[in-house]
């Protein structure tokens, strides 16, 4: 799934309501070599498809986030006209903030449905999360036009940026829209001049829409985008006049014990959903573990393309298995190949390790 699909309701609904995938049974290399052609072909695809979508695991900084978003969500059910407070979420990508919000948004979708009903007394649908994602160079008056297209509004086409602002303030009341999640903010076109006007708006979101705003970005408290030399969230969310709390969400790190056994946690959880027909208990988590963060750094999102890649590298060449030969010809991205080297010298030389001194688990 992509984020087209989920830049409409119909998509998000889709989302919210897909079954979890099934887990491939984990044959033994006896019986994947017995199956008939086909029957190995689909073996082989489903085990592509579920490699390729692991997670999203509850991870210690994820459990983190949705424990604040809870408090603050939950907070902001006042009634009408209260100021509510809006969240920035600022951090590197690839440190699962869009995982992580959607999982969020997913179950708070549920909660409200299941609590309020599919349709609002009015006898609308029930929309309790509206998602924007924005790509590169956005203006304001194509943000306005992606809350629209959110709910499929026809007049989507043609009009104002403010007429697209008041018809998304429309859908949204109707609705009974709760939060709206504005995915990677940093895209929103933003010059010297234009910083006020999209201050301003979104300060106008905040006061008229009865919705929790919840940012996602990358660099967003020091991008320094105001003329005035205020940071990006003190201007955008100050001007809103409410309280915003910035959150973030940090790399695994291997400099403390209780880093260490988190790091050994999560691979235990991920070699669990592993079905490659050679792996033993502690392939990720014992064997792996140094050689997995230095190639990650640490990074979720390096981490599970590691792990992905490698999986279809063991499956289609019959090995099974990860170990450091196969995943020494898996790439991965530019950025933590760079920080390999570094670690991989100094967990060489024993300065440091990511291995707990006693294992818990
Ligand atoms: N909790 C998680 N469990 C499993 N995989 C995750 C998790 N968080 C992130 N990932 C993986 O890492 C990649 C990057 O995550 P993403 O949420 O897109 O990061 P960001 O939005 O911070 O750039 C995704 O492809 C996702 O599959
Ligand atoms: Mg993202």
């Amino acid at each position: 799934m992509d984020n087209l699909t989920l830049a409409r309701k119909e998509g998000w609904r889709h989302y919210v309501h897909a079954p979890a995938r099934e887990r491939p049974d984990a044959l033994t290399l006896k019986q994947i070599r017995a199956l008939p052609d086909k029957a190995r072909a689909d073996y082989d695809k489903q085990r592509r498809v579920w490699h390729a979508n692991l997670g999203p695991l509850k991870t210690p900084q994820l459990a983190a986030l949705h424990d604040d978003l809870w408090d603050i969500v939950d907070s902001n059910l006042q009634d009408g006209d209260k100021a509510k407070g809006a969240i920035a979420i600022d951090a590197f990508p690839g440190l699962g903030k869009t995982t992580a919000v959607l999982a969020f948004a997913k179950q708070f979708h549920l909660r409200e449905i299941t609590e309020e009903g599919e349709h609002t007394p009015d006898g609308h649908e029930r929309w309790p999360v509206c998602r924007v994602g924005l790509t590169g160079n956005t203006g304001m008056k194509d943000f306005n036009r992606a809350m629209l297209e959110f709910f499929a509004h026809p007049g989507s086409s043609r009009g104002t940026a403010t007429q697209f602002a008041h018809r998304a303030l429309d859908c949204m009341l109707s609705c009974h829209v709760r939060l709206l999640v504005i995915d990677d903010l940093h895209f929103l076109r933003w010059r010297a001049k234009s910083g006020v006007e999209i201050s301003n708006h979104f300060k106008y979101i905040a006061n008229e829409f009865p919705v929790t705003l919840l940012f996602i970005g990358v660099g967003l408290a020091d991008r320094g985008l105001f003329s005035e030399g205020i940071s990006y969230t003190d201007a955008v969310l100050a001007q809103t006049g409410r309280r915003t709390t910035p959150l973030d969400m940090l790399p695994f790190t291997v400099d403390t014990e209780a880093g260490r056994r988190q790091w050994r946690q999560m691979l235990l959880a991920l070699e669990q959903r592993l079905v490659l027909a050679n792996t033993i208990p502690g392939m990720l988590a014992d064997e792996l573990s140094d050689y997995l963060f230095a190639r990650s750094t640490g990074h979720i999102g390096s981490l599970m393309t590691l792990i992905n890649r490698g999986c279809q590298r063991a499956v289609r060449t019959g090995t099974e298995r990860l170990d450091e030969d196969l995943l020494d010809r898996v790439k991965n991205d530019a950025a933590s190949e760079k920080a390999r080297q570094e670690l991989e010298a100094a967990f060489a030389a024993r300065r440091i390790t990511t291995r707990p001194r006693r294992k818990a688990g």
